[in-house]
């Protein structure tokens, strides 16, 4: 058993060897080493600033995090179970180090403001990297929207034939739920980035210190107004999990898409060698294991959502031991969320090929024209209503006849209504049909290439 000090000397034995490990946090909050030497940095600085400590202890204070630093890049900063987290491992080196200048860094600090700051600066610099990938995925799609402007594709409802759509059209709807989830991540950094520093155990400090100036070194926007909920708050947490959960959702459905896709029912992708994975029986085995996963994988994010929201609910002011249990639950999200982005953006970029031509006799084999049929003839005068009800009868006697609708002759059309004429087989060609869905945000070529330039001009910018 351990000489467990961490703690004052009104702790007369050591802890339990299995409470030690229950205890512990350091086997996976060392990934929050990088920040607890900058926050800690900050904080000395900050000390010495305030006259709590002088400068040349402040400096060898500086010096010490610094090495510990390098020490760990170079694989030589292993602390084990028994220095219970990253803050006191950290410590505990220091006063290795720097010997009695060491136990001062924790003068007018706790770890309880300490972690607060540590998971902020983790969590706004996980944020900035996956904007970054969000848009490294949309420039992927964009390349292929770009492609397939006039490439028609069968758009559904209810996974049910519905009306035709171009390609690019459907790409870009992914490209717009990235792109609220690149604007969502950037106003919770907004939220993440504030101080909690200072804020002591749960009520501040006696020492006269500067909480605007640590801040300031932590490029923090703000600074929490009241101690008591800088230590406790997790929204920026849950904000967090929740828009990595949209990722998620979304890379979920466009992963759906692409496993539909690239079956021989649909046979509208084919997927390139690099990015498709055999079966270990059938050898003519092709599968999408890449989309597979990634839907898959969205469970766990959706999961720790629910684990972030069910950890707070219940917790008095203030720190409560409880929140260690926010890191893994968050550590496993941004992991997990950026695994996902990458693996996708390889896909879309290098792992899917569309397949223009069995797409263009797809398009001509169905009744997605259906809606045309009747706007031609509501165009020509007739009630919407009752077009619609001459349109569904066409398609009940072709469907009997193994017929489509641009099967039907001028008399035929004639006969079920004098308006029809010979513009009617234009009317009803797949081109026609997307490129007449010209309302704003509609599929029609025009509005897909204005569109396609202003996301493009926003994901570039
Ligand atoms: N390892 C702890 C955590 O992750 C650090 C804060 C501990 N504070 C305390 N009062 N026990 O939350």
């Amino acid at each position: 058993m351990s000489e467990k000090k961490t703690w004052s000397d009104r702790f007369e034995s050591a802890l339990h060897p299995f409470i030690v490990e229950f205890n512990a946090s350091i086997t996976f909050d060392i990934e929050l080493l990088e920040y607890d030497l900058t926050g800690s940095i900050a904080h000395a600085k900050m000390l010495s600033h305030c006259q709590i400590i002088s400068p040349a202890e402040a400096e060898q204070l500086v010096a010490g995090l610094e090495q510990i630093r390098q020490e760990y890049h170079q694989g030589q900063f292993n602390p084990g179970i028994d220095a219970e987290d990253v803050h006191f491992a950290v410590e505990r080196r220091l006063t290795e180090i720097t010997g009695d200048v060491g136990k001062k860094l924790h003068t007018a600090r706790s770890r309880n403001d300490q972690v607060g700051t540590d998971i902020r600066l983790y969590l706004r610099d996980q944020i900035t990297q996956i904007r970054t990938q969000l848009r490294e995925f949309q420039k992927a799609l964009l390349t292929h929207a770009e492609n397939h402007i006039e490439t028609i594709i069968p758009g559904y409802t209810h996974l049910q034939r519905a009306q035709p759509v171009s390609l690019a059209h459907h790409l870009l709807a992914y490209v717009q739920m990235a792109q609220r989830d690149w604007e969502r991540l950037g106003e919770i950094s907004k939220r993440t980035n504030i101080s909690p520093l200072g804020a002591g155990a749960l009520a501040g400090t006696t020492f006269p210190i500067d909480r605007h100036y640590t801040a300031s070194l932590l490029e923090f926007e703000g600074v929490y107004s009241n101690s008591l909920d800088a230590v406790s708050d997790r929204d920026f947490a849950i904000e967090f999990l929740c828009a990595a959960s949209l990722i998620m959702v979304h890379l979920s459905r466009l992963s759906e898409e692409m496993i539909l896709w690239a079956s021989q029912e649909f046979r509208f992708i084919t997927l390139t060698d690099s990015c498709a994975t055999g079966s270990s029986i059938m050898p003519q085995k092709k599968n999408p294991d890449v989309p597979e996963l990634v839907r898959g994988k969205s469970g766990r994010v959706f999961g720790h959502l629910q684990a972030m929201l069910v950890l707070m609910k219940g917790l008095p002011l203030a720190y409560n031991k409880d929140l260690q249990e926010d890191k893994e639950a968050l550590f496993d999200a941004v992991k997990t969320t950026k695994a996902c982005l990458m693996a996708m953006t390889v896909l879309i970029a290098e792992g899917i090929t569309f397949e223009v031509e069995r797409l263009a006799t797809t398009i001509t084999e169905d009744f997605s024209n259906a809606t045309d049929v009747a706007d031609y003839l509501a165009a020509r005068g007739v009630p919407f209503r009752e077009a619609y009800n001459i349109v569904g009868k066409v398609v009940k006697t072709s469907l009997a006849e193994g017929k489509l609708l641009k099967d039907l002759s001028l008399e035929q059309w004639q006969e079920l209504h004098p308006a029809f004429a010979e513009d009617i087989f234009a009317a009803i060609a797949p081109q026609q049909v997307v490129s007449a869905r010209n309302s704003y945000g509609g599929t029609g070529f025009a509005r897909v290439r204005e569109s396609l330039n202003l996301v493009k001009a926003q994901v570039y910018s």
